[in-house]
């Protein structure tokens, strides 16, 4: 039985697709409703049990340590004015006292050298990984449904969570070869990091979901750069394919790519379509929008 206890967030891009926005506060706090993307997806993680959350930070994003940690003065003032449920709020998004790790990507060198950046904090285990740019909305998130497709495997195995893409997008994404099949999993036979459509090995892309053996980090520590320039988690994840099990999960539930601006209206829409206490007002609202258009 494998047993997840940890999850690394790399939270260190510029977030330069939404300039001016990001000028002064990082990407990752842009809030979808009423929530920062990082919180999501911490939420994500911790509906999947994950009970220790280590954030990959650079320059400039030392409000997410704020974000993660006690607001005494807001505490206190929304205390005396008696606003429970708001309060309610700010503990439900705390993580527990010792549970958050943040440490820094010194270079902008590419996701594998981020995530080799939590190696000390991991130790060997294995762990999960979360780009907080992908929001998936369904009734059980995406690293939960991960981590059950997870017990059927063998203790060493790999997953990365996997959709279908169009092939006018597919070259935005790493993308999987697809092996034997069992259900929503698949054996990998191969993976690259953004290729042209016309030499993708499938139409399923990575997802930004994935459970990683603690063997990664040593082929992190030597993988050469590739596409883009960038040390890829893609290609080191190729290289251990040869030595672990490495599967595909197709997840249930819709995905929207926050790291691009559509994508990140799209999940304002249906996050807030999906709130009991707004979806009446959001819907008129966005009927009324459409209506003028
Ligand atoms: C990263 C990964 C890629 C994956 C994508 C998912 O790319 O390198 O394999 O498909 O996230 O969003 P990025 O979006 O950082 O370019």
């Amino acid at each position: 039985m494998m047993r997840i206890r940890k999850a690394i967030f790399p939270v260190a891009g510029l977030g330069t697709r939404f300039l001016p926005a990001t000028k002064a506060i990082p990407k990752e706090m842009l809030p979808v409703v009423d929530r920062p993307l990082i919180q999501h997806v911490v939420d994500e993680a911790r509906e999947a049990g994950i009970e220790h959350f280590i954030f990959v930070t650079g320059r400039n994003k030392s409000v997410i340590e704020d974000h993660f940690d006690r607001q005494f003065e807001l505490e206190v003032t929304l205390n005396e004015r008696g606003k429970k449920a708001e309060l309610a709020l700010l503990s439900d998004a705390l993580p527990a006292a010792g549970t958050a790790s943040f440490t820094r990507q010194q270079s902008p060198l590419g996701l594998g050298h981020a995530v080799w950046c939590a190696r000390e904090l991991v130790g060997r285990e294995p762990f999960a990984l979360l780009l907080p740019d992908v929001l998936v909305q369904h009734e059980r998130g995406c690293l939960a449904q991960m981590v059950d497709a997870a017990q059927q495997l063998e203790a060493n195995a790999n997953i990365v969570a996997v959709e279908k893409v169009p092939p006018e997008r597919i070259s935005s994404y790493g993308v999987v070869g697809v092996g034997q099949r069992t259900g929503q999993l698949f054996r990998i036979t191969g993976m690259v990091e953004k290729p042209k459509a016309s030499e993708a090995p499938s139409d399923l892309a990575i997802t930004g979901r994935y459970i990683l053996q603690p063997r990664i980090f040593d082929l992190l520590a030597h993988q050469a750069a590739g596409a883009g320039g960038e040390i890829q988690l893609t290609d080191a994840m190729l290289a251990l394919a040869r030595h672990e099990p490495f599967y595909g999960y197709e997840f249930q539930g819709r995905s929207f790519d926050c790291g691009s601006k559509i994508g990140f209206l799209a999940a304002n829409v249906a996050y807030a379509l999906a709130r009991p206490d707004m979806a009446r007002e959001a819907r008129a609202t966005i009927e009324a929008l459409l209506g003028e258009a």
